[in-house]
């Protein structure tokens, strides 16, 4: 099914301008990019894809795919459930006419930033709608802008920055202080397997805040910048309990992404590892069930690494695998999550 046909289909006339955008999964660089750290995500053939047309009226019409109801938000105004996501876009691009609307999305929510695709997707309509002079990187802070002011959630640049740049070959290795990036080869020899642990993220949005607070409060006290700014973990000894666990995990978590550029793929698997026990022992942003899934992939003889990804507390995990085990290492793995936790879980990518 085509976007563009179901808005036909919905509103009567084609769209003028269609645009689409994928999620991403992050293998190294988790929480690290609210305090300028890298990131290393890639994108996922998953999109979003949405499309636009004027409707000669002052309020907008939008339609998803997955919500049987239109919702109707005079323009100027934000609106609400997934209203945020597309006039946080509308208004922040100057749109003052009403727009009709129509998302259809296959990228799973929790941990593959299902809003930043959708958010990227719509800036990209609107760009070809109103021939907008917005370059991919400034398209993608537009996004991280329409998070902060429309959303609600305090979230750094990753991941409107790969869905806007990056493509499902390759890492993108981000500089999230400069938005330096290069392409970076997956190690020789491996692919990624994406799981979703069927676990809802709860509590995402005030422990991601929460987390943002408190190392920004530790940089505060250590008379930094950024937690960027600290290279080494034992430079964290004026810093106490929480704030000391927290301000760890970041600048361990950077130190593991520039380790893994250029690693093989057993070394890269050992820093996903690790990535995954900070966060789950320093930054609390894991669950228990994630934590299983996450054991039992580590556990299999054709898994380099694993570890949970995104902003955590439920949602996806991301293994790297020995090339063309993915399948095979899926089929495994999830039944015997299902024993363990009585949760489905389910392959996401390949
Ligand atoms: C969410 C945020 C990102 C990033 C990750 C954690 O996905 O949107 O900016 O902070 O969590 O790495």
């Amino acid at each position: 099914m085509k976007a563009g046909e179901n808005y036909e289909a919905v509103f009567g006339s084609p769209p003028e301008a269609v645009a689409s955008a994928p999620g991403r999964v992050n293998l190294l660089g988790e929480h690290t990019d609210y305090q300028g750290g890298f990131v290393l995500p890639t994108a996922i053939p998953q999109r979003a894809t949405v499309s636009l047309g004027r409707n000669g009226t002052n309020t907008h019409v939008l339609r998803s795919a997955s919500v049987p109801l239109a919702l109707h938000v005079p323009v100027g105004s934000v609106g609400e459930s997934f209203a945020p996501y597309l006039t946080g876009c509308f208004e922040l691009s100057g749109v003052t006419e009403g727009l009709n609307a129509f998302i259809a999305s296959d990228v799973p929510s929790g941990g593959l930033s299902s809003s930043a695709a959708l958010e990227v997707a719509t800036l990209r309509a609107l760009r070809e709608l109103y021939n907008l002079e917005l370059d991919d990187v400034a398209l993608a802070l537009r996004g991280v802008q329409v998070e902060h002011e429309f959303v609600g959630v305090l979230c750094g640049v990753m991941d409107q920055m790969a869905s806007s740049l990056a493509d499902t070959r390759t890492l993108l290795l981000i500089d999230t202080r400069t938005l330096e990036r290069r392409p970076v080869p997956l190690p020789a020899g491996a692919e990624v397997l994406v799981l979703d642990s069927g676990v809802p993220r709860r509590l995402a949005e005030s422990g991601y805040n929460e987390r943002r607070a408190q190392v920004e409060e530790a940089s505060r006290l250590l008379g930094v910048a950024q937690l960027r700014d600290v290279l080494n973990v034992a430079d964290l000894d004026g810093l106490h309990g929480i704030l000391k666990q927290r301000a760890r995990h970041v600048v361990s978590e950077n130190a593991r992404v520039l380790e893994a550029l250029g690693a093989d793929a057993a070394h890269f698997g050992e820093l996903m590892n690790a990535s995954h026990a900070s966060l789950r022992d320093d930054y609390e942003v894991s669950h228990p069930n994630v934590d299983q899934l996450v054991a039992l992939l580590q556990a299999h003889a054709q898994v380099y690494g694993a570890r949970i990804t995104g902003a955590g507390f439920g949602g996806a995990v991301v293994a790297l695998v020995r090339e063309g085990a993915a399948l095979e290492v899926a089929q495994a793995v999830l039944p015997l999550y299902y024993q363990q936790s009585g949760v489905w879980g389910m392959r996401v990518v390949p």
